[in-house]
C-alpha cells in the first residue's frame, strides 16, 4: 500500500476507514497469489428463473474483476426492446451501483426488498456497474490492480461494455444512456467519449444515444469556490464564515494552478471542515439537514493523512451504511450465487478511494467539450440542495478560465418523493440541457 506513509502502519488506516483488520489480513494473503480467477473478458451469467435479470462478472485486466447487473425493463405496454437501455454509474470513488444506485435509488426494489412505487425499470432496462474495480461485489485480486486514474476506469469500463454488448446483442440497437451520480459524472464524461470513439470505430457495436451527469464532479474547482457564497446566501454561512471559506478554496485554486492534486484533495478536505466548523455540521447532499458527523471521531487523531479518512467517511461510507451493508452481504449474495466467498460488498471501497486520491480534483471540462464537439448528446442535471457539487457551481464562471460556452440553465419538471436522485432531498432537479 504505497498511499500510507512511512510512520503509519497501514492497518491503523484501513481500521479507521471501517475495514476490519481480519479483513485487511485476508486480502493481504490473496494479494501473494497471482494468476486470475476468471479468465480475461470471460462472462459468467447465471440468469434466474424468471429470466428478467442477469449479472456476472468480467475480468477487465489482471486480477481485476468487475460485477455488473442487468434487469430487462418491466413495462406493462411495452418490450424491452422498444425501451431504452440505461446504466447507472455510482460516486465516491468506491460507491456501488448494484447496492446504492439500485436499492436506494432507481431499482425495482427498495433496501427492504420491498418494490418500489416509481421505478426507473418501468422506463428502461437497467444495467448497475460496480466501478472502479473494487467497488461493490468488484474486487481485485493485488492492490497494484486498483485504478488510479480516470483513464484506468475509463479504459476498465470500455473493456465491460465491449464484452456485455458482445454477450447481449439484444441491446445492440437499443438506445444506451449513460447516467451518473457525484464522481460518477466524472468518470460517464470520460467514459462517454471512448464509447463513442470506439463505436465510430465499430470496435462496440451499440446505439450510444447519450450521457447524463447528474450532480457531477466534472469541475471540483467551481464548486469549492461556489460552497461559500451558496451557503451565504442561505444563512448558513455569516460574514466571517463566509470569509474562512473563502480563503481556503482560494487555496484549493492556488493548489490546483499548480498542478499539485494531492495538496489539492488535502485543501477540498480542509474547505469541507471549515465549512462543517462553520455551518455546525451542515449535511453536504441536502443542506436542510445536519450530517451525523462519523469524521469527528477521528479529527483529533494525529493522522497524516487523516483527511482522506474524513473525505471516506463523507463520500463513500454514507453509501454503505449497515442495512444496505447487511442486504448486500446477507441476502442478495445468496442469490447472486456468483460472488467469491471471501469478497465482501464494499470491503474493497476505502482502498478504491485512496488509489484516486491524485485525480479527485483534476477537472474533466474539457472532456465534456470534446462530448459536445462530437455531438453527444449530454445532460446536466443537479439536486436543488445539494452542497458538495451545488447549482451555482454550474456555471463555469469562476474557476475556469475559459468562457462559458455550452451552459444555460433551463428548469425542468421532476418530482418524486420516492426517489433521492442525486442527493439534495426529494427529486427536485435543474436541468442544464446542453
Ligand atoms: C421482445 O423483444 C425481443 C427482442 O426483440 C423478442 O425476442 C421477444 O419475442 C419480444 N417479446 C414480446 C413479448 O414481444
Ligand atoms: C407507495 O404507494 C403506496 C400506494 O399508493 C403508498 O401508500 C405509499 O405511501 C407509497 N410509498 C412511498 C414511499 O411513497
Ligand atoms: C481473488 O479474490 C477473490 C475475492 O477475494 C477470491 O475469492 C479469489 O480466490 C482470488 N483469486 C486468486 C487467484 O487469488
Ligand atoms: C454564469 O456565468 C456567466 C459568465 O461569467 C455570467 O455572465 C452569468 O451571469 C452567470 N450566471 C449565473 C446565473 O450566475
Amino acid at each position: 500500500m504505497e498511499l500510507a506513509p512511512r510512520n503509519c502502519p497501514v492497518p491503523l488506516l484501513l481500521l479507521l476507514l471501517g475495514l476490519s483488520t481480519e479483513w485487511y489480513l485476508r486480502k493481504e494473503k490473496v494479494s501473494q497469489l497471482g494468476s486470475c480467477y476468471v479468465s480475461k473478458g470471460a462472462v459468467i451469467s447465471q440468469p434466474p428463473e424468471d429470466s428478467k435479470e442477469v449479472w456476472g462478472y468480467v475480468t477487465v485486466r489482471k486480477d481485476a474483476h468487475m460485477f455488473w447487473w442487468l434487469y430487462y425493463a418491466t413495462s406493462s405496454h411495452k418490450n424491452f426492446s422498444e425501451l431504452p437501455l440505461i446504466m447507472w454509474l455510482q460516486g465516491g470513488p468506491g460507491g456501488s451501483s448494484t447496492g446504492f444506485g439500485n436499492f436506494e435509488e432507481i431499482g425495482p426494489l427498495d433496501r427492504n426488498l420491498q418494490p418500489r412505487n416509481t421505478t426507473w425499470l418501468q422506463s428502461a432496462s437497467l444495467l448497475f456497474v460496480d466501478n472502479p474495480v473494487g467497488a461493490g461485489f468488484s474486487y481485485v485480486n493485488k492492490t497494484d490492480a486498483y485504478a488510479r486514474d480516470l483513464a484506468t476506469v475509463v479504459s476498465d469500463m470500455i473493456f465491460l461494455l465491449k464484452s456485455f454488448f458482445d454477450f447481449h446483442k439484444e441491446f445492440e440497437r437499443i438506445p444506451f444512456y449513460i447516467f451518473s451520480e457525484s464522481y460518477g459524472g466524472k468518470m460517464a464524461a470520460g467514459i462517454a467519449l471512448e464509447l463513442y470513439k470506439a463505436v465510430q470505430q465499430k470496435t462496440i457495436q451499440c446505439n450510444f444515444a447519450g450521457v447524463a451527469l447528474g450532480d457531477a464532479w466534472i469541475s471540483p474547482i467551481d464548486s469549492v469556490l461556489s460552497w461559500g457564497p451558496y451557503l451565504y446566501s442561505v444563512s448558513l454561512l455569516d460574514d466571517q464564515g463566509l470569509a474562512e471559506v473563502s480563503n481556503v478554496a482560494e487555496e484549493v485554486l492556488d493548489a490546483l494552478s499548480k498542478e499539485l492534486y494531492q495538496e489539492a484533495t488535502r485543501l477540498w478536505e480542509k474547505a469541507e471542515m471549515v465549512i462543517e466548523q462553520n455551518t455546525d455540521g451542515v449535511n453536504f447532499y441536502n443542506i436542510l439537514t445536519k450530517s451525523s458527523s462519523v469524521s469527528r471521531v477521528v479529527s483529533n487523531l494525529e493522522f497524516t493523512q487523516k483527511h482522506l479518512v474524513h473525505l471516506f467517511q463523507r463520500h463513500v461510507r454514507q453509501l454503505q451504511q449497515d442495512p444496505l451493508s447487511q442486504l448486500m452481504n446477507g441476502p442478495i449474495r445468496k442469490k447472486l450465487r456468483i460472488i467469491p466467498e471471501d469478497c465482501i460488498w464494499g470491503g474493497q471501497a476505502p482502498i478504491v478511494f485512496l488509489n484516486m486520491e491524485g485525480d479527485f480534483m483534476k477537472p474533466v471540462i474539457s472532456i465534456v467539450d470534446e462530448l459536445l464537439e462530437a455531438g453527444v448528446s449530454v445532460t446536466v442535471y443537479n439536486g436543488q440542495l445539494d452542497l458538495i457539487v451545488d447549482t451555482m457551481g454550474r456555471n463555469r464562471s469562476e474557476g475556469s478560465e475559459e468562457a462559458v460556452s455550452w451552459m444555460e440553465l433551463a428548469p425542468c419538471s421532476g418530482e418524486g418523493s420516492d426517489i433521492d436522485v442525486a442527493g439534495g432531498g426529494p427529486f427536485s432537479v435543474t436541468c442544464i440541457h446542453l
